[in-house]
């Protein structure tokens, strides 16, 4: 493919609403784009969003943004960076315009979800990502600087040979054929990693690899071990984790056990509109006294009229599966859902690797700190991708040479080339062994001794980016001796003031500081020297 053989201004590596919105932003200001998604280009998490983006409205004069600042920074537990909150969040309202210019039809009313003081979350229906993701793919396909490459995944980035920055990456298509893109500037925009566990609300590509490839270069990673389990997630017959949006409870639908008793107030005075880390482990709580597997969302009281018209994916999803909303129980669990950590950028996206990007759900901007808010993962979206075009548009083009390039990781390929498809089902099973371990063991509840006995299981596995990723987000686990949102120790319950600082990984093991008045935690826990 000829396309394969140029070199771009910018390559980005994943195509959901924030790999898209910045290759439009740059397309449009004239930049040859690359951009590369695993599977079909539709597919991420973005498509899914139910929710929305949160934001503070001029339509809403009550609400204000030092309310939304504080519910983010109450959410965050202490992790959150105050100046990124404030930055980040006042932005929401402009870059919210801007798409509803570009054709996004968003609802005028506004809706409500956990721990949010207001109303403030703007929304199309209840399938609010694939609204925004139309008219930045119809615009992206369009535009002839980009060139879209589907079904490629990248396995390493590459850096010049004096590794001093990174300068392009390797990929695999579908086929198993190898293949090298070279870029003056390198996005990752790869998404979370919630699919590494048994039950995810994700789609199962979604392992990570942003952040495998990001550490092999020299990237620091931060608050891996911050992982957000979804409390209202439905099974489905044919095994698919069903999100049932937050937005639902926001409108009053409520919980009840197995016994069909109410008992999220049990468990904070927000009840069912508490932070997802609260309301998640009310539930397991819940169904472990219970004996139970799942407990029920009841909004029966909401009444048919109003949940065909505010929340009819969500309703007829669920009459499919023969339940109605407006009559019965509907079995609900938490599953994995959100990285709350990843890859450490600055405000304008750059990592400590020169010329590395991240954006998205892959980055830790330092917006969410433990415990993400409700919607404000969208928000984020786009307006770092507003950020990022701004920074890679400012630099001078360079000139770069690849006749001599360091490829930084040795992954194994998990495409069957040919004969050996024995490759891809081999990789299967592996993948399948690091979910059960982390489903039992670095999940919503965590204790040291099987933290530990995870991270010596997982490094005898393979050499894989699944297994990359679940090793670094078992150690910042093991790391983290206390309870913090979604962090949560059994053998160590309380917020301790002590760890009220970020987890910072990077190849080198390092002991860093973090600003210049607190340091960050150890990447050895005493438990493995
Ligand atoms: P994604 O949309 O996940 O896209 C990742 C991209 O990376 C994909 O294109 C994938 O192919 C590509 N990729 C990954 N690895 C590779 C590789 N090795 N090589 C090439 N490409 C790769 N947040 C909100 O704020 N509001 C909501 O209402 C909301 N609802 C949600 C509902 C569900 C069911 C889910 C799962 C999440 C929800 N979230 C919500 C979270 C939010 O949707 C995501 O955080 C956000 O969409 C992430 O966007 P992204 O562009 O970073 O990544
Ligand atoms: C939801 O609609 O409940 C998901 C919102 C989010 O993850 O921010």
């Amino acid at each position: 493919m000829e396309a394969r053989k140029n070199k771009f201004d910018t390559l980005i590596i994943g195509s959901g609403i924030a790999g898209l919105n910045l290759a439009r932003k740059l397309a449009q200001a004239g930049q040859k784009v690359f951009l590369a998604s695993k599977e079909a280009i539709t597919e991420g998490a973005s498509k899914y969003a139910q929710g929305g983006v949160a934001v503070v409205s001029p339509l809403n004069p009550e609400d204000k943004l030092d309310g939304h600042v504080q519910d983010t920074l109450r959410s965050g537990k202490e992790l959150c960076n105050e100046e990124v909150v404030r930055e980040i969040l006042s932005q929401g309202w402009a870059r919210v315009e801007e798409l509803r210019k570009l054709g996004v039809p968003f609802d005028k009313d506004f809706n409500l979800e956990g721990s949010h003081g207001y109303k403030r979350i703007m929304h199309v229906g209840d399938a609010t990502g694939r609204a925004i993701m139309k008219p930045l793919l119809d615009n992206v396909s369009r535009n002839h600087n980009v060139f879209i490459s589907q079904g490629t995944e990248a396995m390493s980035l590459i850096s010049d040979a004096a590794k001093t920055k990174v300068i392009g990456a390797s990929f695999v298509d579908i086929t198993g054929e190898s293949f090298d893109i070279f870029a003056n500037n390198i996005v990752l925009a790869t998404g979370g990693f919630a699919a590494l566990y048994e039950d995810y609300t994700c789609p199962s590509i979604l392992t990570g690899d942003g952040i495998a490839l990001a550490y092999d270069a020299g990237a620091k990673l931060e608050n891996l071990e911050f992982v957000q389990f979804h409390p209202t997630v439905y099974k489905a017959k044919n095994g698919f984790n069903f999100l049932i949006s937050e937005a639902l409870r926001g409108a009053g639908a409520i919980l009840r056990n197995s016994k069909e008793e109410l008992f999220a107030h049990k468990y904070h005075p927000d009840a069912e509109l508490a932070t997802r880390d609260i309301v998640s482990r009310a539930i397991f709580s819940e169904m472990r006294l219970m004996e139970a597997e799942h407990v029920y969302i009841d909004s029966r009281h909401l009444g048919k009229d109003f949940l065909r018209k505010d929340f009819p994916t969500i309703y007829n999803y669920c009459l499919a599966e023969g339940y109605d909303l407006a009559q019965d129980l509907l079995p609900v669990r938490p599953a994995a859902h959100y990285s709350v950590g990843g890859i450490k950028t600055d405000l304008k996206g750059r990592t400590n690797v020169k010329s590395l990007y991240a954006v998205g759900e892959c980055a830790s901007t330092g917006l969410h700190g433990a415990n993400r808010l409700a919607s404000n993962s969208l928000l984020e979206c786009i307006v770092m991708a507003e950020n990022l075009a701004n920074d890679i548009l400012e630099q001078e083009s360079q000139t770069m040479s690849t006749e001599q390039v360091h490829y930084c990781s040795d992954y194994l390929n998990p495409i069957p080339q040919n004969s050996e498809a024995e490759i891809s089902k081999w990789y299967k099973d592996e993948l399948q062994e690091i979910r059960t371990y982390m489903s039992r063991y670095v999940s919503v509840e965590r204790r040291e001794k099987t933290l530990y006995a995870t991270m010596k299981f997982l490094e005898n596995l393979s050499n894989t980016k699944e297994r990359t990723v679940a090793l670094l987000l078992t150690k910042s686990a093991l790391m983290r001796k206390e309870s913090r949102g979604g962090h949560y120790r059994v053998d160590s319950p309380k917020t301790q003031l002590g760890f009220a600082r970020s987890t910072i990984l990077s190849k080198e093991n390092i002991y860093k500081k973090r600003d210049q008045e607190s340091q960050t935690l150890e990447d050895k826990p005493s438990v493995i020297v």
